[in-house]
């Protein structure tokens, strides 16, 4: 597998923790962690096999970095590229917006087939979510507020999965 660039926008640490757990979970393989706020669009033209990841504010709102920016990725080639994504969010505060910074995140990919890493929505309790599309989620999802004690064991499986579907 080629080397792996996580790239995350996290306001109070949450994915930006998770971001670590994910690269540990992949064991000996090549990845490096960025945090968005200090990271460029050269960072990311390094990787083939990419993970973004972000929190959800508000309704429909990404983290502020990738608010920032969301703009600049039409100036990656995803085409030749494979691109994982998770999101962080709070299913019983925001149970009508759950982890729609996720969904918004997808939703303005300037290409999504390169997408992968999509997952079941079973184990989650929720009305709506951007993310949920078709009856999936569009990358990983995490709640450390009420489901902390199933971050590790999705994680897990997760990476598992992307070790067949990375480049
Ligand atoms: C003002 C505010 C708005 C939020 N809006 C949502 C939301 O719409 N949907 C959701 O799932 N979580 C929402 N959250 C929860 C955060 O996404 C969650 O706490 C996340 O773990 C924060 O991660 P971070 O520290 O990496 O930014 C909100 C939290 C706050 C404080």
């Amino acid at each position: 597998m080629e080397a792996i660039g996580i790239f995350y926008g996290s306001t109070y640490g949450m994915t930006e923790k998770s971001a670590k757990e994910i690269k540990k979970a992949f064991g000996r393989a090549k990845v490096d962690v960025y945090n968005l706020a200090d990271a460029g669009i050269e960072d990311m033209k390094k990787y083939r096999n990419l993970i973004f990841g972000t929190s959800a504010w508000g309704i429909g709102e990404m983290q502020d970095d990738w608010e920032r920016f969301i703009d600049r990725l039409p100036e990656m080639d995803f085409s030749e590229r494979k691109l994982a994504l998770f999101g962080l969010g709070d299913q019983k505060e925001y149970p009508e917006s759950f982890v729609d910074g996720l969904g918004t995140l997808y939703c303005r990919l300037p290409d999504k087939s390169c997408v992968v890493g999509q997952t079941s929505t079973e184990s989650y309790d929720f009305y709506f979510s951007l993310a949920n599309k078709d009856g999936e989620f569009v990358g990983l999802v995490l709640d450390e507020h009420h489901q902390k004690d199933l971050t590790a064991q999705r994680i897990k499986k997760w990476v598992a999965q992307l070790k067949k579907e990375f480049i």
